[in-house]
């Protein structure tokens, strides 16, 4: 068994891991009218944080009041009390913190009612927290496309693909609209799990227009998650009677999140 104190060195080293300039501009620039006047705090960067550098940018503009980051106030724990009263100050949390203290960072942001746009690892939607916001609307995800990931810069110097998203609660113009679905419901394609009163889909473009019952379907669903149209009901294991994942003729289905449509239309 690994030691505690390694598997936090390998945590850390997973932690090391830069945003590329480009990918900061790309999505950042989506949310100007956010920005305007306000106080941005970074509260996992450096000075050669490319965050810092964009809205470095945006102050000299002077479209926004002020950048904080935790470099710049001498390398502070975004969990210390000095950068908490700060998180508490700014209007806007706006980072790629480290992979492996992302419940952690994501708690501060909801116990302080904090208006972010962050980066996380795909797999975070499966957090009890995150996922009850999706849910319920509170949060969702940036403008970049789910495919492909996020390449990132190593401390090396190489660039790693990761499957990582951007997560916000700011709006923004390129939230998706409601989903065409074209399939027609048919008992032979849409097979019920062994363990769950519910059809199974393999792609979200495959979602039967006029079916109403429960059905699951995989995580990249919540990319195209439209909450006029859909209802989220749970995951996997919310909903199977054994509590477990998906399973269709004794075979597990890897993670689905069960919704319902909430009409024909
Ligand atoms: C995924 S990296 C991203 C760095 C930078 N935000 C960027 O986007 O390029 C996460 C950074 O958080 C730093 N970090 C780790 N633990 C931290 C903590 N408790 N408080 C503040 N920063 C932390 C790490 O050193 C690492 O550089």
């Amino acid at each position: 068994m690994q030691s505690k104190k390694l598997l936090r060195a390998k945590l850390a080293k997973n932690d090391e891991f830069y945003t590329r300039y480009e990918d900061v501009k790309s999505e950042c620039d989506n949310y100007m009218s956010h920005f305007f006047n306000k106080i941005i705090y970074c509260n996992c960067d450096t000075e050669n944080s490319a965050f810092v550098k964009y809205f470095t940018e945006l102050k000299q503009k002077k479209i926004i009041k002020d950048i904080w980051y935790s470099g710049g106030l001498g390398g502070i724990d975004f969990r210390s009390k000095t950068s908490i009263k700060l998180l508490k100050k700014a209007d806007l949390i706006i980072t790629n913190p480290p992979f492996s203290l992302f419940r952690e960072f994501l708690d501060l942001l909801i116990k302080y009612d904090k208006k972010f746009l962050i980066i996380g690892n795909k797999n975070a939607i499966a957090y009890r927290k995150i996922f009850t916001r999706i849910k319920n609307n509170k949060i969702w995800f940036g403008v970049r496309k789910w495919t492909g990931g996020i390449p990132f810069i190593t401390q090396d110097n190489n660039i790693k693909e990761i499957p990582a998203i951007w997560f916000t609660n700011l709006s923004h113009r390129f939230r998706p609209a409601s989903l065409l679905l074209t399939k027609n419901f048919n008992s032979d394609e849409f097979i019920k799990y062994d363990n769950a009163n519910a059809i199974n889909i393999n792609k979200t473009a495959d979602i039967p227009k006029d079916y109403l019952g429960v059905m699951g379907v995989p995580i990249s669903f919540l990319e195209k998650y439209t909450p006029t149209q859909f209802e989220i009901l749970g995951l996997d294991k919310d909903f199977t009677y054994d509590k477990g994942a998906g399973l269709i003729m004794g075979k597990r289905i890897y993670t689905r999140i069960f919704i319902r449509k909430k009409s024909c239309a």
